[in-house]
Formats: structure tokens, sequence, C-alpha cells
């Protein structure tokens, strides 16, 4: 088993969680996952995520509002969060960004409106950002131009082009458990072009299991399947990859080692 796994995209505030969540977080170490980072993605989920966080030392936590729930990004919410981001255990606005695979149930011009006053909050208070971006590439991209903000775009699903950009922004790109599905032609092909200092570990659990657990709850102790195949693109051992993602991870949150 490998020891000292970071799991940098969770979601332990999610209603799947709520039957089992503690047995589950307390079973994360006995499978060699060290540090957590839990994903806000509303108001609501960027509170439970700071509560978490003061019962769990290994996890941290991160507030923000996801394209889904933009119509939350409120001006009364946005100072909200910049208070929330006070707390001594929050070390990132996320997740934030695009999502028009689902812009039937939220307008583009919203989306990209609580996007952009995120990307300003984060500069005001010196914070990497989580970055959801599907099916948006180009207006992603327009909009991290513009800020040049630190942080990571994660559950990478853009083209190599995008990823070539997004590194040149001195961006992370998080890879989840889709790195192991049999159709992962162009998540392979980046996570071989990304140079390894750039790369992240990710459950984004409870969605996202790994092969050949794909359809399940996902949790962090399914992450050694992910670490496993990032580590044979890259021919690395799984010991290598975990402790340089493990690394990266700290960095890009600004977490002592
Ligand atoms: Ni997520």
């Amino acid at each position: 088993m490998v020891d000292g796994i970071f799991d940098s995209h969770a979601h332990y505030d999610d209603k799947a969680f709520d039957p089992d969540r503690d047995t589950v977080l307390r079973s994360l170490a006995g499978a060699g996952v060290r540090r957590v980072m839990n994903v806000g993605s509303d108001m609501e989920s960027s509170r439970s995520g700071i509560g978490l966080g003061r019962i769990y030392p290994f996890l941290w936590s991160s507030v923000g509002i996801h394209p889904a729930s933009a119509g939350e990004a409120t001006e009364e919410n946005l100072s909200l969060l910049a208070e929330l981001s006070q707390e001594p255990k929050v070390m990132a606005i996320g997740e934030i960004g695009l999502d028009y695979h689902y812009d039937d149930s939220c307008p583009r011009e919203v989306q990209l409106l609580a996007f952009e006053r995120q990307l300003q909050l984060a500069r005001e208070l010196d914070l990497p950002v989580i970055i959801h971006s599907r099916e948006a590439a180009n207006d992603t991209m327009a909009l991290l131009k513009k800020y040049r903000p630190r942080g990571i775009v994660h559950c990478f699903s853009g083209s190599l082009e995008m990823a070539k950009e997004v590194l040149k922004l001195d961006m992370y790109i998080g890879f989840t458990g889709v790195l192991t599905f049999k159709n992962a032609r162009k998540a392979v092909e980046v996570a071989a072009y990304a140079p390894a200092d750039r790369l992240l570990l990710e459950t984004d659990c409870p969605y996202m299991a790994p092969e050949p657990l794909r359809g399940r709850r996902c949790d962090s102790t399914m992450l050694p399947y992910t670490l496993e195949k990032l580590a044979a693109i890259k021919g690395l051992s799984p010991e290598e990859m975990a402790s340089i993602t493990f690394r990266n991870a700290c960095t890009v949150y600004g977490i002592a080692d």
C-alpha cells in the first residue's frame, strides 16, 4: 500500500455521506490517504466544509459557488464568502467556473457573472482557485487569461490545446477516476504531456469512482487506482507519483508539507 496520498478535491459535505461520513473519514488513513481538500460548491456546502475541517485535522476546505448554483452568487453571498475565507483552514476559492453541459439549469450569463466575480474575489483575497470547466473551454480560458489566478483546473476534461494554455498560466491540472476509464484517451494524452510537477490527484467524491469500481459511491480510499494509472502514464512508481502529487497539492493550496 502507498502511504501519503493527498486527495486534492473531495465533497465530504455531500448528502451521499450522511449515513456514514465519520466512518468513511476515519478510514482514510488506513488506505494511505493523509490529506483531503474538501471543496465547497454552494454557500451551505462551503460552511459544512469548514465544520469538517474543525473535526478532522487532516482535512482543509475551500469556499465557493459552483456554476450549477451560480444564481446564489449575490453580492451579499460574495461578502459572506470573503468572511468565510478568513477561517484558518480555508485555503482556496472553489469550485467556480462554467458548465455549459448544464446551461439549461443555469443560464450562461449567470454563470459567467458568478465566475468573474469569484475570480475577482480570489484576487482580492490572494487565494488560489479551483476551476470547474465543462464544455466551456473558450469562455473559461478567456477569463483565466484576464485574471491569471493561481490554482487548479480540476477533473480535467479539455483538449491537449486547452491543457497547454492552462500550463502556460502556471496552473495545475487535476485528474479523477475518469483517467482510469476505457474511453479516457484525451485525459491520458494530457496527463502524458503535462510535467509531473503540475499534476494533482483527486476523487471528486462521491462522484467519479475509478475502474474497477466505476458507478459506486466514490471516496478517497479508491484513489490508489487513479494513482496507479497516473504513475504508469508518467513512467514513475506509485510511491514517487504519490509523493510528487502530495507536494504539488501542498504547494498550490499553501499548506506546509
Ligand atoms: Ni467537484
